[in-house]
């Protein structure tokens, strides 16, 4: 297939680029470089220096392939950043969605795969999470996801789109040369591994009185390999199912305690941690049932124990 890869210069887009190449597609990667790394993106790929919220800009980079299909991961992905600025998470995200998916229309393209996330569930009421779960997102990333994944059943209610939604838990790990790059970092293992590095005095861990087993916030990490699996599937299998949604996780819940521990055995630094008070909108357990993604794609992660997905990062920024 010829595939358009959207944001194909971060951290998940450019590792699933690479898996796509590696299993015979090819790829063109558009990505405006405002978050993204010209050096992720694989070589064997096109890359189209483009901002994907401009009809004028996007409309002739559609035009000019002939596409199969769109893996869509250009995106603003701070869930903090949206409750300080929830418009710009409307403008791009959703609004960015929208005219990507109008000129992807335009031009015959019949297959699209977004990159979701868990944070349309908001805080759950049961743990491990299904795709049924209530959809009520605690923050404006979320929605402004949210908003796309039902764009999306109308366009395959009236044009016949070929869709999947795979809602993301916590990505983590990396691959050779894409790992992850966030400026400001907020995510925790990028965060206590730059402590290993020096480069931070102590991770602050954000509340220690949740209903969990040691306190401290439980999240079910996946290994970004194994998401970019779940893209190559998803896309092969699209004309399968027609439309799909998928919750892609591990299975397996660490808390933030689980998370440094797994950092200090991995890198061999203490990784001095200062216990703070609760970050605001953090769930207390995130964890994913991907039993949908393993019996509709036919996916399992591979990379399941905590300290390889912490090893993969540390190999990769250590
Ligand atoms: N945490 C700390 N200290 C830090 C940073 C984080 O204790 O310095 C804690 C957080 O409170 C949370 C856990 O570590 O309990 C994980 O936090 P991250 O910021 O790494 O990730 P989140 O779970 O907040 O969010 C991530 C993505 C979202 C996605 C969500 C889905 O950033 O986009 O996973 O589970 F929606």
């Amino acid at each position: 297939m010829q595939v358009l890869v959207t944001g194909g210069a971060g951290y998940i887009g450019a590792t699933t680029a690479a898996a796509l190449l590696e299993a015979g597609h090819e790829v063109v990667v558009v990505d405006d470089l405002s978050r993204g790394h010209r050096e992720a993106v694989p070589q064997d790929a096109r890359f189209v220096e483009a901002d994907i919220t401009d009809p004028e800009v996007i409309d002739p980079v559609v035009a000019q392939g002939s596409f199969d299909a769109c893996l869509h991961f250009a995106a603003l992905i701070e869930a903090g950043e949206s409750m300080q600025a929830p418009e710009r998470f409307f403008r791009v995200n959703t609004g960015g969605s929208a005219v990507l998916l109008e000129a992807l229309l335009r031009h015959g393209v019949g297959r699209f795969v977004l990159s979701s996330t868990a944070a349309v569930y908001g805080e759950p009421d049961e743990v491990p999470i299904t795709e049924d779960a209530a959809l009520e997102p605690s923050n404006a990333y979320g929605e402004s996801k949210l908003l796309v994944e039902r764009m999306l059943a109308w366009h395959h209610r009236i044009h016949g789109l070929k869709t999947a939604s795979l809602r993301y838990f916590n990505a983590a790990g990396a691959v050779t040369g894409r790992g992850e790059r966030h400026d400001p970092e907020t995510h925790l293992i990028p965060l206590v591994l730059q402590v290993a590095r020096g480069q931070r005095e102590h991770i602050k861990i954000f509340g220690t009185d949740y209903p969990t087993p040691d306190g401290t916030c439980v999240r079910d990490y996946i290994h970004v390999a194994d998401l970019a699996d779940a893209h190559v599937l998803a896309v092969e299998r699209l004309d399968e199912h027609g439309t799909v949604t998928c919750n892609l996780g591990n299975g397996r819940g660490f808390s933030v305690r689980e998370v440094v521990e797994a950092a200090r055995r991995v890198t061999g630094h203490p990784i001095p941690a200062d216990e703070v008070d609760r970050r605001a909108g953090d769930p207390a357990i995130l964890i994913a049932s991907s039993s949908r993604a393993e019996e509709l794609l036919g996916w399992t992660p591979r990379h399941r124990d905590l300290d390889r997905i912490v090893a993969d990062a540390w190999a990769e920024y250590g």
